[in-house]
């Protein structure tokens, strides 16, 4: 069955391992994504935005997400990523989600800890995990777009006020890293990820994981970081693969000819990421 974060997150931090939070777009990132973390034998968390809720629909994303679960035997969090209300976080937990992101960081930091707080009251009444967000993550992912200009670092007392106020699971802060593959130089602040992880027991988590050096990867997780999200390396991957194939060969029609590259590349993004985050054999 899947598993609230509450199920690793405690282990990952005091380890001082991350555990990943792959993206799910459609049914081939979900295999490659539970490949790669059997073969590992590590907890991971499938990420879903609202844009690939709507793209692949309610029921099969459970489905899915359940099927990945039972089949492998791994502790898979089935988690709501960005979530943007009260009201989508309760649908997903209703239709069967083990956890959710509310990510009110657009709102007064006030307003945020409020909604922040309902979320949470709600969701640890039935067992699902609660991920918040403070500071603003720039870059692009799905309708979300924050320009660099607008992205504004967490401060870390009020980080550890909204931790203690709202009781989540783990805290987003935004730290320097962005959504989307990087264009510039990645620079991310591993002071406030420091400062805030001393004075609270959860973990910080690091989006926009996408494109980051290994070397800050590993310095993050040191500092504090137990969850980490990537997407838009496993969607390159995918798209390179398909490219190639469909580059190389004009009158291929089955799809499975290209999908089973793309998996397989995917596949192979997802387990150096897992090796790189230290979660391998935790499972
Ligand atoms: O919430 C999802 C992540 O933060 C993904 O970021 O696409 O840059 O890997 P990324
Ligand atoms: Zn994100």
């Amino acid at each position: 069955p899947l598993v609230s974060m509450s199920e690793f997150l405690p282990q990952a931090k005091a380890g001082k391992f991350a555990v990943g939070q792959f993206n799910m777009n459609n049914l081939e990132f979900a295999q490659a994504i539970t490949e790669a973390a059997k073969e590992e034998k590590s907890p991971f968390i499938f990420g879903v935005s609202e844009g690939a809720l709507k793209y692949m629909g309610m029921e099969y994303t459970v489905a899915i997400a359940k099927a990945a679960a039972d089949s492998s035997g791994l502790p898979i969090a089935l988690h709501l990523d960005h979530g943007s209300s009260f009201d989508v976080a309760m649908k997903c937990i209703r239709a069967g989600f083990s956890s959710v992101m509310f990510d009110g960081s657009h709102y007064s930091f006030e307003e945020n800890i409020r909604l922040t707080k309902e979320v949470v009251r709600a969701a640890h009444a039935m067992g699902v995990s609660v991920e918040g967000e403070l500071g603003t993550i720039g870059g692009v992912e799905d309708d979300i777009s924050v320009d660099e200009a607008h992205a504004a670092l967490a401060k870390p007392e009020e980080a550890i006020r909204f931790y203690e106020e709202t009781g989540v699971d783990c805290l987003a802060i935004a730290v320097g890293t962005a959504h989307g593959m990087y264009k510039g130089e990645v620079k991310i602040h591993f002071d406030i990820i420091k400062e805030v992880v001393a004075k609270i027991p959860v973990p910080i988590v690091l989006h926009g994981g996408s494109g980051v050096p290994d070397e800050m990867i590993r310095q993050a997780i040191q500092a504090g970081a137990g969850k980490i999200n990537v997407n838009t390396e496993n969607q390159v991957a995918c798209t390179n693969a398909i490219r190639e194939v469909l580059n190389k060969d004009s009158k291929v029609y089955d799809p499975r000819k290209y999908l089973t590259p793309a998996r397989n590349a995917m596949k192979e993004v997802v387990k150096e990421k897992i090796r790189l985050f230290g979660s391998s054999n935790k499972a």
